[in-house]
């Protein structure tokens, strides 16, 4: 039997897979500052039995899948580990998604954006890519499986797909973009949608919760170059910093997978986030909020 998430006035039930995951540790703490019941689970998600065993044991309301092969210390890792890569991302993901169906369990997938790139049609200066157009990056195995399994797997009438890009916390987690692109040698600077997790995770929750489903770009509306991001960080949390910029093509001899760049149209999410009287940032004003947060909070 399959669900529309919102139940009748039932309390949620959260039980948020992958838990030792990055993502999964702020939906973790999101939920219980917000009093919500939350429960986390390692479970490999291609295993049938035991994913229906889990959802068993601790009978949800929502799954919030924040699990995926996502490659150490990169992507890079998923091009030479294809198996692996498969069987999180796409066999793993969609059986728990099917599980969650058969249970009648409402589903957030914490997905990817990372499966555009600018062209003729969407330029730099363009409005960006709808959730209804069809990914044309294929350059790194991560997002293939990425963009393949979101196809299939937006047709489960549980399911909520949530394409996140470069992801950004209030601190200096090693999986933070900011942190990454800050210990680079050299960065390229091209304009992004970005993930300000701060604006977005209780974002998710309200959509889950409200048992809708779908596809949604889920970033803050805009784009950002890597150059107004540094200096902002400059500006605001560490006047000493300084980089080094390079080309599309001298970053391409470094890295191994390519790298997707591209603005996402976030029309669809704050049409929908204003029906709750939440508002998403600008990326801009939501950058220069993260880093005063940062700044408040000591880090340098
Ligand atoms: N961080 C980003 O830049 C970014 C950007 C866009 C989208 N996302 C997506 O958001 C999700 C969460 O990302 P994250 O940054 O939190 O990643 P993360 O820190 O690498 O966490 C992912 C977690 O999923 C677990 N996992 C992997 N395969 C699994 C499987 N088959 N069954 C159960 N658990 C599995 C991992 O456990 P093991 O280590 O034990 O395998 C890990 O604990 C991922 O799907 C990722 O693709 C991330």
């Amino acid at each position: 039997m399959a669900t529309n998430g919102s139940n009748g006035g039932q309390t949620s039930r959260f039980l948020i897979w992958g838990g030792d995951g990055w993502v999964a540790g702020h939906l973790k703490t999101l939920l219980e500052g917000q009093g919500k019941k939350v429960f986390t689970t390692t479970v490999r998600m291609e295993n049938r039995e035991t994913v229906i065993a889990e959802l068993d044991r601790v009978n949800p309301t929502h799954v919030l899948n924040a699990a995926g092969c996502t490659g150490r210390p990169n992507v890079d890792w998923c091009e030479d580990n294809k198996e692996a890569t498969m069987r999180s991302n796409v066999v793993g993901a969609l059986n728990l998604t099917d599980c969650c169906f058969v249970r009648g369990i409402h589903c957030t997938v914490f997905a990817t954006g990372c499966i555009y790139q600018y062209d003729d049609a969407h330029p730099l200066d363009g409005p960006g890519f709808l959730e209804t157009d069809p990914a044309n990056f294929a350059g790194s195995f991560y997002s293939m499986t990425k963009a393949h399994v979101e196809e299939i797997m937006k047709h489960y009438e549980n399911c909520l797909i949530l394409r996140l890009r470069m992801p950004v916390s209030d601190d200096l987690h090693p999986r933070n973009f900011v942190t990454k692109i800050s210990k680079y040698d050299r960065v390229v600077d091209i304009p992004n949608s970005n993930t300000i997790l701060t604006d977005l995770l209780p974002a998710s929750i309200l959509l889950a919760e409200h048992g809708d489903v779908g596809v949604y770009n889920f970033t803050n509306p805009g784009a950002i170059s890597h150059n107004e991001v540094l200096a902002l960080f400059r500006d605001i949390v560490r006047p000493s910093f300084t980089w080094k910029n390079f080309s599309l093509q001298e970053q391409a001899k470094v890295i191994k997978a390519g790298r997707s760049n591209c603005k996402l149209d976030t029309s669809k999410l704050t049409t929908k986030l204003r029906e709750f009287g939440y508002e998403v940032p600008e990326i801009h004003d939501a950058y220069r909020l993260c880093f005063e947060r940062m700044k408040a909070s000591g880090i340098k």
